[in-house]
């Protein structure tokens, strides 16, 4: 397939060659069209978000106020910390005006007039790129006061994490670019009504508004008949673990998991068995081998199949991996990113890594099995944000799926003395 959010076209992530090849033309068009006229059409393309839940885009933009009488924000999510998940810093260093070309038409189309990149501490590159890109789109007049000659101005200001998760969750998001803590708000009020500073906002992934440019130069039938009908577009697939070629790879939405590892990843490490697969980031719940065979990489199919396209961050498992290994690693990296303001949040994560820690050094019982149900159950949601799902999800998935990983290592039952 050709690519659209990662062609391959050297120096790309130049401001010439971008313009060489129709960069920016999205932008030029969109300001021909009535702010409403953009949004149906994205809602009509079916994008859905990449920043994990799949949410319609453009039903998004809808629910923010329209005019221009009260100030209004983009937040985009760079965030980028969910393990396994490595695919917005190839936008950053490959194709950074695409995604200022997406940002500058969402401002336009909900009357924004500043926009936050956000963006992990940890990417000091990636921060150095893109901020070298939107100063030459500024010197250039597609950002600033009266773009391209008309009324419609805004500003792009980059704003970098300090290594918290938790700050990708939307709402902590917002409270870090405030310069406060990065704890996540209760909702409602949801943010297109109560937002940064209190303003309607919206939140977008860095690769959400990276496809808006392609929407609004080839329409939104010719958008939507890329990949999965319900779940359409380009994807980035970010596949780690034990494959030949691991990277971010740019395919359409409905490709079979298995063509991801075969024939993009180059195949399985050495030849070994696939044995388990996590589809779209740490958080999505694990799928044993047998289970992989026709299952597509977009939401309906993985919903079917019992997990979730997440970030599209996909982690591939030999037969040698020891999952319990797997497991505790994930929970620890949730017990250590709980904000801590949700009780069963913060004292469940800690005790599924204790008991999981329990099960690696083969001193669980099998009671501990149900145990860690009975954590997991009360903290999905039972907390602010969607952390505490996170940290629960694949513990459950991995109990239901390899129960016998767990039998396997419970200690020995002692024979009573006579
Ligand atoms: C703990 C946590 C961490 C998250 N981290 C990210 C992130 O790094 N990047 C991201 O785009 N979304 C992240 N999200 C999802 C965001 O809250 C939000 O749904 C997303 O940015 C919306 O963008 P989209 O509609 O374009 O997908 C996270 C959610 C949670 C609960």
């Amino acid at each position: 397939m050709e690519k659209y959010i990662l062609p391959e076209i050297p120096d790309y992530h130049t401001l010439p060659v971008y313009e060489q090849h129709g960069g920016y033309g999205a932008l030029k068009k969109a300001l021909t069209m009535k702010p409403e006229e953009i949004i149906d059409e994205l809602k009509k393309s079916n994008l859905r978000g990449r920043g994990g839940a799949c949410f319609p885009t453009g039903l998004k933009w809808s629910f923010m106020p329209k005019g221009t009488a009260i100030p209004k924000y983009l937040a985009v999510n760079g965030d980028e910390s969910e393990p396994g998940t490595f695919k917005d810093r190839m936008i950053f260093e490959l194709n950074p005006h695409q995604l200022i070309e997406g940002i500058l038409i969402g401002c336009y189309a909900m009357g924004i007039t500043a926009a936050y990149v956000y963006i992990r501490g940890e990417y000091g590159k990636w921060v150095t790129m893109l901020q070298k890109a939107v100063d030459d789109a500024y010197a250039k007049g597609y950002i600033g006061t009266g773009i391209l000659g008309t009324e419609f101005s805004t500003h792009i200001y980059l704003h970098k994490g300090a290594g918290a998760y938790i700050c990708g969750e939307e709402s902590a998001l917002m409270n870090s670019i405030e310069g406060g803590r990065g704890l996540p708000r209760i909702k409602p009020p949801f943010p297109a009504a109560f937002g940064l500073w209190g303003k309607p906002t919206t939140i977008n992934n860095i690769e959400t508004i990276a496809n808006v440019p392609l929407i609004l130069n080839k329409g939104w039938e010719w958008y939507s008949k890329i990949g999965a009908v319900k779940h359409p577009g380009p994807i980035l697939v970010g596949i780690s673990g034990h494959v030949t070629r691991p990277g971010v790879y740019e395919v359409p939405t409905g490709v079979l998991l298995t063509d991801l590892i075969d024939e993009y990843a180059g195949g399985m490490l050495d030849g070994k068995k696939l044995k388990a697969l996590i589809p779209g980031g740490s958080s999505t719940m694990i799928l044993r081998a047998e289970h992989v065979p026709g299952v597509t990489m977009d939401a309906d199919s993985l919903k079917a199949a019992g997990s979730s396209v997440g970030t599209a961050g996909m982690i591939v498992m030999n037969e040698d991996t020891d999952l319990i290994r797997v497991i505790t690693r994930i929970a620890k990296f949730y017990y250590h990113e709980s904000c801590g303001q949700c009780t069963p949040c913060r004292e469940g994560t800690g005790w599924l890594w204790k008991i999981l820690k329990r099960f690696e050094t083969g001193d669980a019982s099998l009671a501990d099995i149900d145990l860690l149900l009975d954590v997991a159950n009360n903290i999905e949601g039972n907390t602010i944000c969607a952390l505490g799902d996170a940290a629960a999800w694949p513990v459950q998935s991995m109990i239901k799926r390899f129960r016998e990983e767990f039998e396997k290592r419970v200690k020995p039952v002692q024979a009573l003395a006579v």
